[in-house]
């Protein structure tokens, strides 16, 4: 209960007073009122005002999805600080003043319509105000990487795709680098490019995840550096129908994906707890939202990534250690080679750069966060459907991205 008290508190303590009314006032709107608006009150006896203009019936009930999305917008930006808050939310709430100004005015005419258009227009004025002159509050930077966590992190699958970009990121961000997985020529380049770009420190370690030993044998290379950022990174898919699929293949795949994100972390953080400071990020996928057809095994651990690190997140918030489980959706890399998947269409694919940057900027604010919208709304609406349908739905997908030979 505390650890859910400190968080709220938290939560609320990052903006003013008067934006934290602002912020619970969208939530109403959005999550009570505007359903009940939309969904619930008769359509002839609904009204919106937009602009001044005020619209009846049907035109009303046609808008209110628009006000919907508004008010759901504001709870959310002012949730997260978005920057994007800024002049948007200013904006809308001159807009909302005007309305106020000119409504009653014509509404009612003559000198009390006019009295009421002021009085009503002066409070959505000053918000209006407020917000504009609060620019600051939304753009303020958080301090880099290695400010708020300390001069080194330990990146796994860093010779390729999404890890090799969270390396890039976190060195031109002053932060040092072990680079680990089993391609060393490819790790070996990838330190020294980041040696001659940036200036920092690198460290390769060849590791074999997939093996039994292998997290426990890279824990004990960097024993002698403080890890106080841990990317849990590497990983593997493996397409196709369970019972096509080599068993040991699956048995390495649930090592590399499960087993060795669950060890380097235990191994990190007892160092990040003392030190009150630390992050640890796992790579995981919106595969893991549901159940997979053909890619069973695969949506299992990534699920197992999900529920480990997101639990991680409430037990160690307290303790000074940021935890954050990545969701990406399809990305460019060498996965779906790998992974023996055939994508009908990959040129969708989205690039490691926003996958790592929505990272790095949920980081410390939520336990997860898919890497786009379209991923966000791929994980979610899924549980509007019943589990049984869902899976034959998913099912129908991934065969069609599977190899003949393997469906
Ligand atoms: N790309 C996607 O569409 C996608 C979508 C959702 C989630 N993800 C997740 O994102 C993470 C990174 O994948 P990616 O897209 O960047 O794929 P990638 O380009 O194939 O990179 C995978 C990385 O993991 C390393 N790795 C694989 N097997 C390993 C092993 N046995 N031991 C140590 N390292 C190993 C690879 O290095 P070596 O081969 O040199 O060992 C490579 O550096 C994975 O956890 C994946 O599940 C990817």
């Amino acid at each position: 209960m505390d650890r859910m008290i400190n968080w709220i508190s938290d939560r609320f303590a990052h903006r003013p007073w008067w934006m934290n009314f602002l912020m619970v006032f969208c939530a109403f709107m959005a999550f009570i009122y505007m359903p009940w608006d939309f969904l619930v009150k008769p359509a002839a006896v609904d009204e919106e005002v937009w602009f001044g203009l005020l619209l009846r019936g049907g035109w009303a009930k046609a808008t209110e999805p628009l006000h919907w999305a508004i008010y759901a917008a504001g709870a959310y930006g002012f949730w997260n600080m978005r920057s994007w808050m800024w002049p948007w939310a200013a904006l809308y709430a001159a807009q909302v003043a005007f309305g106020m100004l000119i409504w009653p005015m014509f509404h009612f005419g003559g000198f009390g319509g006019f009295t009421l258009g002021l009085v009503s227009f002066v409070p959505f004025a000053a918000v209006a105000w407020a917000l504009w002159k609060a620019d600051a509050v939304f753009q303020s930077p958080r301090p880099g990487m290695r400010e708020r966590y300390g001069d080194w992190a330990l990146i796994t699958g860093a010779s390729a795709g999404i890890g090799a970009e969270f390396a890039r990121v976190l060195a031109r961000e002053g932060v040092n680098c072990v680079l680990s997985a089993r391609r060393k020529d490819r790790l070996e380049e990838l330190a020294s490019e980041l040696e001659d770009s940036y200036g920092g420190e690198t460290r390769v370690v060849e590791a074999d995840l997939a093996s039994p030993g292998g997290a426990d044998a890279l824990a004990r290379a960097v024993e002698d550096i403080e890890v106080s950022i841990l990317i849990n990174n590497a990983g593997a898919g493996y397409a196709g129908r369970f019972e096509k699929q080599d068993l040991e293949r699956l048995a390495e795949m649930v090592q590399l994906n499960c087993t060795a994100p669950l060890v380097l972390t235990g191994r990190m953080l007892p160092s990040m707890i003392s030190r009150h400071c630390g992050a640890v990020i796992i790579v995981g996928s919106v595969a893991g939202r549901q159940p997979l057809p053909f890619h069973a095994a695969y949506a299992a651990t990534k699920s197992f990534d999900l529920l480990l690190g997101e639990a991680l997140w409430a037990e160690l918030r307290d303790q000074g250690v940021d935890v954050l489980v990545l969701q990406p959706g399809p990305v460019a890399t060498e996965f779906e080679a790998v992974a023996g998947e055939a994508r009908p269409d990959p040129s969708a694919d989205q690039a490691v750069g926003p996958v790592v940057e929505s990272a790095l900027d949920a980081l410390g604010r939520q336990p997860s966060v898919a890497s786009s919208w379209m991923n966000w709304a791929r994980a979610n609406v899924n549980r509007l459907l019943p589990r049984s349908l869902l899976v034959f739905v998913t099912g129908e997908l991934m065969e069609k991205q599977t190899p003949e030979e393997m469906r």
